[in-house]
């Protein structure tokens, strides 16, 4: 059941789209956002204008990362809500993109995320609620023909592979599920999107909160059940 407060860890909260999921999250009054990036000045730069408390979360070396999560719980209290939501889009086809670039991508877009759900997801079954969203992308989604650059689609891809495979692990108390924002004006979606960051995070923030007979183990846009 719905206990407010409950504590949110965005990660990438220092702009875009994890800026406005972490800025509606802690507009509701009854979330404490964690607003993390990878350089502490932006997430107090970040924090700072949205009411949400800054962490460092550099997500390069997933293994650290999950070692960062779980010291997390131990000096900011329990973590209820993650948004994996930090990724990296390395153009390039499959013969394009180099093999060091290609791992990065992964590390980053979906072993980080596993990571941090490894840290996190236990502490929130064992207390009988925890939310789950993982920000993927119509671009990894072999119904949409895997049609983004090939390290980003494949990391997006695994990223609702492990979606899956975590929500059978945790529910059906801890709902995890993936979101594609839609196409947004980011530094990664460019000028010419569409969607605002809000709009964006409009449907991430409802994953983030869903009441306890909400989906688990889905892929979601614009609140829709779409194919992975
Ligand atoms: N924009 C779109 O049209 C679109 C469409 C579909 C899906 N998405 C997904 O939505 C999410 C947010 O995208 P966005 O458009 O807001 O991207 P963005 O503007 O490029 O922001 C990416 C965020 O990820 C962080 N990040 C990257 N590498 C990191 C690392 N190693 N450790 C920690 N943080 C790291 C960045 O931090 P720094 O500032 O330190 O680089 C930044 O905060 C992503 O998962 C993306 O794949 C976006």
């Amino acid at each position: 059941m719905w206990s407010p407060p409950r504590t949110a860890l965005v990660t990438g909260a220092n702009r875009g789209i994890g800026l406005a999921i972490a800025r509606g999250l802690a507009a509701r009054g009854d979330v404490r956002v964690l607003a993390a990036a990878r350089r502490i000045e932006d997430a107090r730069a970040a924090a700072a204008t949205i009411g949400a408390e800054p962490v460092e979360l550099d997500l390069t070396n997933p293994l650290d990362a999950e070692t960062t999560a779980a010291w997390l719980e131990t000096t900011h209290g329990a973590i209820d809500i993650l948004v994996n939501n930090a990724a990296v889009l390395v153009p390039g086809d499959g013969l394009q993109v180099s093999t060091k670039e290609f791992a990065r991508s992964l590390a980053v877009n979906t072993v980080a995320p596993f990571a941090l759900m490894h840290a996190l997801g236990p502490g929130m079954q064992a207390r009988g609620w925890g939310r789950i969203v993982n920000l993927s992308s119509g671009w990894g989604a072999f119904a949409e023909g895997m049609a983004g650059p090939a390290a980003y689609a494949t990391s997006k891809a695994a990223l609702n592979a492990v979606t899956c495979a975590v929500a059978q692990s945790l529910g059906p108390s801890v709902k995890v599920n993936a979101a594609c924002p839609g196409w947004v004006r980011t530094r990664m979606g460019g000028s010419d999107a569409p969607r605002s960051p809000e709009q964006g995070a409009e449907t991430p923030i409802w994953l983030a909160t869903l009441p306890d007979d909400g989906p688990t183990g889905g892929f979601f846009r614009d609140r829709k059940r779409v194919d992975w």
